[in-house]
């Protein structure tokens, strides 16, 4: 019996050992993670606002197991530094709902591709084979610590950046073509839309949100000021490896969120009646078909239609 403690003991001395091994080696006792000026918790609580839609204080700190007076400072200290946006939920009044400003996401993305080089760099340090086995001790001790699975998906929306008009108007040419046959002119349509956004660009009431899934573009959407009451959403585009994952829902629902946000009384929307899943999306989130007009357009004959939702 004796024997076995002692045994105990040793293993408990050695999960210690790695554990002190292992936050030096990420980092996360120094103050600031990743030389940025939040702590470790205060990087967990943005991590999970930026993968959330809407999610409340309670929601949160059940998640991530906080004490509520500890989570409610640093929610206060995030709403002071213009990071944290609060709404009243439409489904039930009694709630407020959390999500990051556009400066918000913004410092996520900045810290998630911190993180992200700096694991790529702790990697590149081991062979393929040495990669794969770290790996896999890290999966053992995730089921042997009965690690829960992450049931959300991990991409994240942020503001556009550099580069990133270029990138919507090669894959809206080279996706449309692929998918519906429509040739060049869509293409040059969309490098239309994308200048026009960039040189008028009003960032009081207009955005967009690029979808970011493990570190690549995978989507898109604009909101456009028409008039000082509707907003137009634009540009919704969801790369195929990373549809069905309910990327393109989010992203509707992002522009109807912050088209409340900036007091538009209504949001309009044009697309084409053969895109049936759009289509589904935009009725999944109120919009109502208010017109519809034969057109050739892209070397296609097609049906356009105006789709709009009163916010
Ligand atoms: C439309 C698009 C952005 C959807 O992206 P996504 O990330 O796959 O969307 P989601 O995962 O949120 O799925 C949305 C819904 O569409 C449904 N859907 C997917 N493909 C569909 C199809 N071919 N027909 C009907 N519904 C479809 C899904 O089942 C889902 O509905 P559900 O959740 O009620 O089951 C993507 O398909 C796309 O980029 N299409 C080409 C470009 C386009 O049509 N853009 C719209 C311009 S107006």
């Amino acid at each position: 019996m004796a024997m076995r403690e002692t045994d105990l003991d040793q293993r408990v001395e050695a999960v210690r050992r790695f554990n002190r091994f292992y936050t030096r080696q990420i980092g996360v006792l120094q103050e600031g993670l990743l030389r940025s000026p939040f702590s470790l918790t205060e990087a967990r609580v943005i991590y999970e606002l930026a993968h959330h839609e809407g999610t409340t204080a309670t929601e949160l700190g059940e998640e991530l197991e906080l004490d509520a007076g500890y989570l409610s400072r640093i929610l206060r200290g995030f709403h002071r530094r213009e990071l944290l946006a609060k709404q009243r939920s439409q489904i039930d009044g009694r709630q407020t709902l959390l999500c990051l400003t556009q400066q918000g996401q913004e410092v996520f993305a900045k810290l998630n591709a911190a993180s992200r080089d700096e694991v790529g760099s702790m990697l590149a340090e081991l062979t393929e084979e040495e990669q794969q086995s770290l790996v896999d001790a890290m999966h053992t001790i995730e089921r042997l610590l009965g690690a829960q699975p992450e049931h959300r998906v991990p991409y994240i929306l942020r503001p556009h950046q550099p580069g990133d008009m270029g990138w919507v108007v090669h894959r809206h040419g080279v996706l449309y073509a692929q998918e519906y046959g429509w040739d060049e002119r869509f293409e040059a349509l969309v490098a239309e839309i994308v200048a026009e956004f960039i040189q008028n660009y009003d960032p009081r009431r207009e955005r967009c949100w690029i979808a970011e899934k493990d570190g690549e573009n995978v989507g898109s959407v604009f909101l456009v000021k028409k008039s000082k009451t509707v907003a137009k959403l634009r540009l919704l585009l969801v790369e195929p490896k990373a549809r069905h994952l309910g990327i393109g829902t989010r992203l509707v629902n992002e522009c109807v969120r912050f088209a409340r946000l900036a007091r538009y009384r209504r949001m309009v929307l044009w697309t084409n009646d053969v895109l049936h899943a759009a289509r589904r999306i935009y009725e999944k989130a109120g919009f109502a078909l208010v017109h519809q007009e034969p057109h050739h357009s892209f070397g296609d004959d097609l049906v356009g239609e105006t789709w709009e939702l009163k916010l």
